[in-house]
């Protein structure tokens, strides 16, 4: 009972710089030094890339960079003009850093994740290890996983300059050898070597030993929230949690914030911090490619195109109708910035779904949409749902996600862990859906067996995910739906943004209100409902139109099945526009525009004790309870925010947050007593940019994705987020019952429990758990998950782990991300050695274009290498050519041969082996005065104080080519 009190109560023993908020104002956190890391090293990218195509990058690189800024300097066109949205960086960014703030929570008590306890080879083998696995994801395109790995990595990286004494040795540069696993870690203090003295009058100022300082020895604090046991002689942490801290020497050392022991010298370590994060983004950048690595950090503007296809027999329509819809964007938008990012294509039938397409070739997924054949099937439902959770779970969060099918779905038990996918992931699910009955009851065959065609309640299933995600679901006849694939054309605008949308099911006349604002370009509005459904538009002018007019002074618009879609007209029209509707069947209105001003939003909760933060809350918020929004705005650095409300999009409630500013562009809102419900984010703020001209514009926009409350409490911690292939991990979780927010201990109950992967692993789990009398409210038990020895390395599993009460009027889930990552043992770079290099270079550089110097180099990964997998020119405009050729000893030798002009008289080559492993190795021409010819020199590689340094020089004729590790 103890240890369960305790355990729950961790989070709040934060011993690191704070993860995401700094409430004194004044202390910089891991969420702005990964911030500030990324945007730095996305801008330097950028900068290359924009000289290498000769294009002007005005930047200027330095902590003062903002996501809009950077967005807008990376994008090739590049003009101030284009309709940027930063959405996407946001909240790849985001992910980042909620996944370095969750170390705090998951490794709480683990000293290798923190730097603590002198455990520099541990620390070390989390970063490598975790480099490794990132690499890994992003060679699969696995990003949304490798942006999760890397977060968890940076937390580790950042924290040693906090609670080692690197900084206070003098160090102006980061420790390079934590992220190089082929590099000794020297000077460490040795375990019986003392390293600090007691603190005078709280004042730890002096504490490090001079003799530790003197001779340069690396140590860190010791941390313990249990016991003040520590080595003799040993820095301590500090703080008041840290229990060393009060056994001699007293004090500690950690720079986490401006109030800790070292807290002096907190900015200093932040800095540096940074500094170290760049170092490794800049590892990672090279050992992807640029184009990857941007990617990865999540700079792009464009959506993912994603179709998830019924393939039987009586769908070879719809599918052409997709194929000639996608071929369309394909073609509008080919090598401009709005084309789609990448591409997914998921076919289902029965009894099969998949396989998934991902790409970002157009031409593959047009190869692939086109070999689509309709065929089989007939009378049976299909696999939709589980071919939908494939595209969930690989589409980038916020995807739209269209799905065409005319048969209910077999897996319709999928629904709450699809639900759950939705809200975790934020995807808009939209349906096409053709042919369904006007009755409720399907009819019978003259066979004997019912027909595809679905009837109403088939419909709900995906009427009811369209809602949850902010998606449509869009019913019309086969010969129809070529009207209603234009919401698919609408959604591959840039910046697309949800102003306002509503669901009314039981139908009821209702009056809507909404806010144009003078950002927004080409608004529309959805109305889905029957066929009686009339409505009357009113701008804020005062102009009405109604439904009888399809073209009129406000909006001109089309009928399709049960869709109208409206294009508005708001020119000169700010303002408070309303639209009333009549209809007593279920109806849905949704208002959407392009604007580069929108918002991001994730759940966050609190954890109790010194520092009191927050973290990533995944799964519901309780009914009854408190929760609390992380948001931040995008697209204005001048926007305020004046007001963010949960509201119940079917129904009256509404409960409004109290706002916290905490920097660039983020707020903290809080919400008390947040009933049993679902409920949509909006958001209203004013912008005072000069684009709204004189007058300050009112917005708003709404989060498409809905936030169902629960009162029951699924928690789940994994030891690890990576594992190997062929092994298995048990994730122990707890259920937990609640009234109003807090844990009942007097419930009892059982709970359906449902543990879902998205790569179909073995999984076992209990298929209930009982929270029986006496137990405080609380059920535990175990997941396990197999990982098949076959899976690559950097494939993501997404584990959700799903409680259902004995109703099953109430579910709530746990989302848990790995990665598959072998162990890396090839931990040494590629080696290069120069071979020749041939012609020399005039001296006078008037005459450099009509002369070529050429470069040739052996490039190697060594006896147990993985092997060379990439080599490319990271300096220099000159023609790269390699070839492979067996070495006397049996092994692999890639031959790099460069020629340039010798106008451009330097090179610098950048070798990755299979695993990631980055080596890069320069050759400069120089003209020599002697004349005399020489052979190709040796290569001499000496080893120096754990820096690998091999120097080749290489004589031919005139040329010198010098050559450097770096
Ligand atoms: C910020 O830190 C400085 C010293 O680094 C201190 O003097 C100042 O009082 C702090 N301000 C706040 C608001 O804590
Ligand atoms: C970090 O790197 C920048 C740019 O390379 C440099 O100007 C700055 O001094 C470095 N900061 C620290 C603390 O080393
Ligand atoms: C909608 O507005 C009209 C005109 O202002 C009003 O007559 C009607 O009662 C309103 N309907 C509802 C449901 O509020
Ligand atoms: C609005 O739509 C028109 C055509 O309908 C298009 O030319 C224009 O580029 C769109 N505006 C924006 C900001 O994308």
């Amino acid at each position: 009972m103890f240890l369960v009190v305790v355990v729950l109560s961790l989070p709040g023993f934060i011993h690191s710089f704070q993860p995401l908020f700094s409430f004194d104002g004044n202390s910089t956190t891991h969420r702005d030094i990964t911030q500030r890391a990324v945007l730095r090293k996305t801008a330097e990218v950028c900068r290359d890339i924009a000289a290498s195509e000769g294009r002007d990058f005005s930047l200027t690189i330095d902590d003062s960079l903002t996501v809009a800024r950077v967005q807008r300097a990376c994008s090739s066109a590049g003009t101030s003009t284009s309709l940027v949205s930063t959405v996407m960086f946001r909240t790849s960014i985001a992910n980042m850093y909620f996944s370095n703030a969750k170390v705090d929570v998951a490794f709480a008590l683990s000293e290798e994740h923190h730097f603590d306890d002198e455990t520099f080879q541990g620390g070390r083998d989390i970063i490598t290890a975790g480099v490794s696995a990132v690499k890994a994801s992003v060679k699969l395109e696995s990003f949304i996983a490798g942006r999760w790995t890397l977060g968890r990595v940076c937390h580790t990286l950042q924290d040693f300059y906090s609670h080692s004494n690197w900084v206070e040795l003098g160090n102006k540069a980061p420790y390079s050898a934590l992220i190089r696993p082929d590099q000794p870690l020297e000077n460490l203090a040795g375990p019986n070597t003392p390293t600090c003295r007691s603190c005078t009058g709280g004042n730890c100022a002096d504490n490090l030993l001079p003799e530790l300082l003197q001779q340069g020895l690396l140590t860190s604090g010791y941390f313990n929230i249990f016991s003040s046991s520590k080595p003799a002689g040993k820095c301590s942490h500090g703080g008041s949690f840290d229990k060393t801290s009060k056994q001699d020497p007293v004090g500690g050392i950690s720079k986490d914030d401006t109030g800790s022991s070292h807290g002096s010298l907190h900015h200093k370590a932040a800095d540096l911090a940074v500094n170290a994060t760049m170092e490794l983004l800049e590892d990672i950048r090279v050992a992807t490619g640029d184009k990857n690595f941007l990617r990865l950090m999540g700079l792009s503007q464009s959506s993912v195109l994603c179709f998830v296809i019924d393939t039987t027999g009586s769908m070879s329509d719809d599918i052409s109708e997709a194929k000639r819809v996608s071929f369309d964007i394909i073609d509008r938008k080919r090598g401009t910035e709005q084309e789609p990012s990448a591409y997914i294509l998921v076919p289902f039938n029965d009894p099969g779904f998949g396989p998934l397409t991902m790409t970002t070739n157009a031409d593959v997924f047009k190869d692939r949409i086109n070999k689509l054949t309709a065929s089989g099937g007939g009378d049976i439902p299909e696999l939709c749902l589980s071919g939908l959770q494939l595209a969930l779970t690989a589409a980038p969060p916020s995807s739209e996600i269209f799905v065409f099918t005319d048969a209910p779905a077999k897996d319709a038990h999928l629904k709450s862990t699809i639900t759950a996918l939705i809200e975790s992931t934020k995807s808009v699910v939209t349906f096409m859906l053709t042919d369904v009955l006007a009755s409720r009851r399907r009819r019978r065959s003259l066979q004997g067996t019912s027909p595809r065609s679905m009837s109403q309640s088939d419909a709900q299933l995906y009427r009811d995910l369209a809602r949850a995600s902010g998606g449509q679901s869009i019913e019309v006849t086969k010969s129809d739906l070529s009207l209603a694939t234009s919401v698919i054309e609408d959604s591959s605008a840039s910046a697309v943004v949800t102003v306002f949308q509503v669901v009314r099911n039981p139908g009821r006349p209702d009056n809507f209100t909404f806010t144009v604002d003078g950002s927004l370009r080409n608004m529309t509005a959805y109305i889905t409902g029957a066929p009686s459904l009339t409505f009357n538009l009113t701008s804020s002018k005062g102009v009405s139109q109604s439904s009888s007019q399809s073209s009129g002074p406000l909006a001109s618009f089309t009928t399709a099945g049960n869709l109208r879609r409206l294009s508005l007209n708001t020119d000169n029209q700010t303002g408070s526009w309303e639209i009333s509707v009549a209809s007593s069947s279920p109806y849905s209105v949704k208002v959407t525009g392009q604007s580069s001003v929108n918002f991001i939003y994730n759940l966050v909760e609190a954890h109790e004790g010194a520092h009191g933060d927050f973290s990533l809350k995944e799964g519901r918020p309780l009914s009854g309870g408190n929760a609390s929004l992380l948001v931040s705005v995008t697209g204005s650095d001048t926007v305020k925010v004046t007001e963010v409300t949960l509201f119940d999009s079917s129904g009256p409630t509404e409960v409004n947050g109290s706002l916290q500013a905490v920097g660039s562009g983020n707020f903290l809102v809080t919400f008390s007593g947040v009933p049993a419900g679902d409920f949509a984010v909006r958001l209203r703020g004013e912008d005072s940019s000069s684009s709204s001209r004189s007058t300050q514009s009112g917005f708003q926009r709404q989060a498409p994705t809905q936030i169902k409350t629960s009162s029951i409490s699924v928690t789940a911690q994994a030891n690890n987020s990576n594992i190997e292939p062929g092994s298995t991990i048990s994730i122990p979780f707890t259920v937990t019952t609640t009234s109003n927010g807090v844990v009942n201990n007097s419930a009892t109950g059982s709970f359906t429990v449902r543990a879902n992967n998205d790569r179909s692993y073995p999984s076992a789990s209990p298929s209930t758990v009982t929270v029986a009398a006496g137990s405080g409210g609380k059920a535990n038990a175990t997941v396990t998950l197999t990982v098949p020895a076959s899976a690559t390395s950097g494939t993501d599993v997404t584990l959700t782990i799903e409680a259902e009460n004995a109703a099953a009027t109430d579910t709530n889930y746990a989302v848990l991300r790995f990665s598959v990552s072998s162990k890396v043992t090839d931990i040494s770079r590629p080696v290069c050695q120069v071979v020749s290099s041939s012609t020399s270079c005039p001296s006078s550089s008037s005459l450099c274009a009509s002369s070529q110097w050429k470069f040739v180099a052996n490039l190697t990964d060594g006896i147990n290498g993985t092997g060379i997998e990439s080599v490319t020119v990271r300096q220099g405009n000159g023609t790269l050519n390699t070839s492979t050729v067996d070495g006397a000893g049996g092994e692999n030798i890639t031959v790099a041969t460069y020629s340039a002009s010798c106008c451009a008289q330097s090179v610098e080559l950048a070798v990755v082996d299979r695993v990631g492993n980055v080596g890069t190795c320069g050759g400069q021409a120089r003209e020599s005065t002697t004349a005399t010819p020489a052979t190709t020199a040796a290569v001499s590689t000496t080893s120096t104080g754990g820096h690998t340094l091999g120097i080749s020089y290489c004589l031919w004729i005139s040329v010198a080519v010098s050559l450097l590790w770096k």
